[in-house]
């Protein structure tokens, strides 16, 4: 997948580092180091400071769900959901301590990714419009090139339980799980 220069589109090192830790988790090293030699990927592990092919998370992702028979798109929610006490850990600095899901969520855009892209010119998070609609409902546009919204509806799962909220929080993809963009409902009971 390219993104519109032409060039090969990379994703921070903090994204690969985390599929090895969600691989080796659910399965074992020696289920990661097959899957590296299947899709054929030959450079030493990946660097939390590094920038690497998201072309590779694909390859790797799809790999494991032919390997596994799970659909690939359940196993990027899987993935998001995974990754989210780790990412929150490294960028633990923009967390405020007040934040529930509600209020990380809307955060996201400006503090989080915005801090991430701050760090790192080098990165392109997705773009993720959140708009507030009364005090238990929340609509994320998410918005990127690659596709990977699975993640996102992981992420925001992740948020969720992080927090001790899962049995109140509630989330609905609204379009096409490949689509570039997609609408995101989430619901908070009272
Ligand atoms: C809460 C703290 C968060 C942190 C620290 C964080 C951090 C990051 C980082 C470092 C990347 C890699 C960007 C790149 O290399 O260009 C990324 C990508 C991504 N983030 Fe976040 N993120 C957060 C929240 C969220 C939330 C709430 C969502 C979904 C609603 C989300 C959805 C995604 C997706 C789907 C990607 C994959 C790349 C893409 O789709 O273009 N993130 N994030």
């Amino acid at each position: 997948m390219t993104i519109d220069t032409g060039l090969q589109d990379m994703m921070h090192g903090s994204i690969f580092v985390l599929l090895k830790r969600f691989v080796e988790s659910a399965y074992n090293y020696s289920t990661w180091v097959r899957l590296l030699e299947k899709v054929g990927v030959e450079h030493p592990t990946y660097q939390m400071q590094g920038m690497y092919p998201t072309d590779e998370l694909f390859a790797i992702v799809h790999q494991a769900s032919e390997d596994t028979g799970i659909p690939a798109y359940e196993l990027m929610e899987q993935y998001g959901e995974f990754l989210v006490p780790d990412l929150l850990l490294v960028y633990k600095k923009y967390i405020k301590p007040e934040w529930r899901t509600f209020e990380m969520l809307l955060n996201t855009e400006e503090s989080m990714h915005g801090a991430v892209k701050r760090e790192d010119d080098r990165t392109s998070p997705p773009r993720l419009l959140v708009t507030k609609r009364g005090n238990d409902r929340l609509i994320i546009d998410y918005h990127s090139k690659r596709r990977m919204c699975g993640v996102a509806v992981g992420i925001i799962r992740g948020i969720a339980k992080h927090y001790g909220e899962a049995d109140r929080v509630t989330v609905t993809r609204m379009s096409d799980p490949y689509a570039e963009t997609v609408q995101i409902l989430v619901d908070f009971k009272a």
